[in-house]
């Protein structure tokens, strides 16, 4: 099964207007002269009206950082999934693991705001991922599979769901699992997506590495078996390090 790369950046709480608008427009340029992989780039809320015009007439796909679960409603300081929608979303990371720790957020919780983007037509980047403290007890596979049964909705599909697996102690350190470690964890998701999903499902989602994935390191995550993309945090912000990212590994 040929599943596209998707080479995704999560800009998390950086960027004011003119870097913001600078940055999107560089990655929509660059974008054009690579057909190999997808783009999304997921700017913060206050940045995706701009991203949205900077992105014009080029593939490269919008998306949030996070959703509530309601449509509308008294819910002070959230975003619904309608509005990021309105706004020309196609997607919206949801259980990043810095939502899950400064947010408090649950596997319950997380697959609550999967549905409800996934509702209405957006496509949900599942985040999962261990902790140093669990990897160091030989739990990670354990704890991404409750993960997986937690967070990933029922009727989810190919179409509306993508896997991010980034290792929490992986994060913002520029310390990575090695390419076997990486294989290992996403094989054993795609497994547990098949027995939640169907197999035919599981074998055509995304699961996107990520955690300090960088131009240098890139292309040995990007080129294993089960791995179908990456998800950038710190180098995401520069355009030529995004960039070097999907050429050094999808060209
Ligand atoms: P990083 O972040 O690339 O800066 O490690 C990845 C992420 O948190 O999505």
């Amino acid at each position: 099964m040929e599943r596209r790369l998707l080479i995704a950046g999560n800009w998390k709480m950086n960027g004011l207007s003119k870097d913001g608008l600078e940055l999107a427009k560089g990655v929509a340029s660059e974008s054009k002269k690579l057909d190999k992989c997808d783009f999304l780039i997921c700017p913060p809320f206050t940045l995706i009206a701009a991203a949205k015009k900077a992105l014009r007439g080029s593939k490269v796909a919008l998306g949030a950082q996070d959703v509530h679960f309601a449509e509308k409603g008294a819910h002070t300081g959230d975003i619904s999934p309608l509005m990021l929608k309105d706004l020309g979303c196609k997607f919206v990371i949801v259980g990043h693991s810095e939502r899950r720790a400064d947010h408090g957020e649950s596997d319950e919780l997380v697959c609550k705001k999967a549905k409800a983007a996934q509702e209405q037509g957006l496509t949900a980047v599942i985040c999962i991922g261990e902790t140093d403290e669990q990897r160091t007890a030989g739990k990670t596979i354990e704890v991404c599979t409750k993960q997986i049964l937690g967070s990933v909705p029922e009727k989810s599909t190919y179409r509306n769901t993508v896997i991010a697996y980034e290792p929490v102690w992986a994060i913002g350190s520029g310390k990575t699992p090695t390419p076997a470690e990486v294989e290992e964890v996403h094989a054993a998701v795609r497994k547990v997506l098949a027995k939640k999903l169907t197999k035919a499902q599981a074998a055509k989602i995304r699961i996107l590495y990520g955690g300090s994935v960088k131009p240098n390191n890139a292309k040995e995550f990007l080129s294993l078996e089960d791995v179908d993309g990456a998800l950038v945090g710190g180098a995401s912000l520069k355009v030529a390090d995004f960039m070097a990212i999907a050429t050094n590994s999808c060209c």
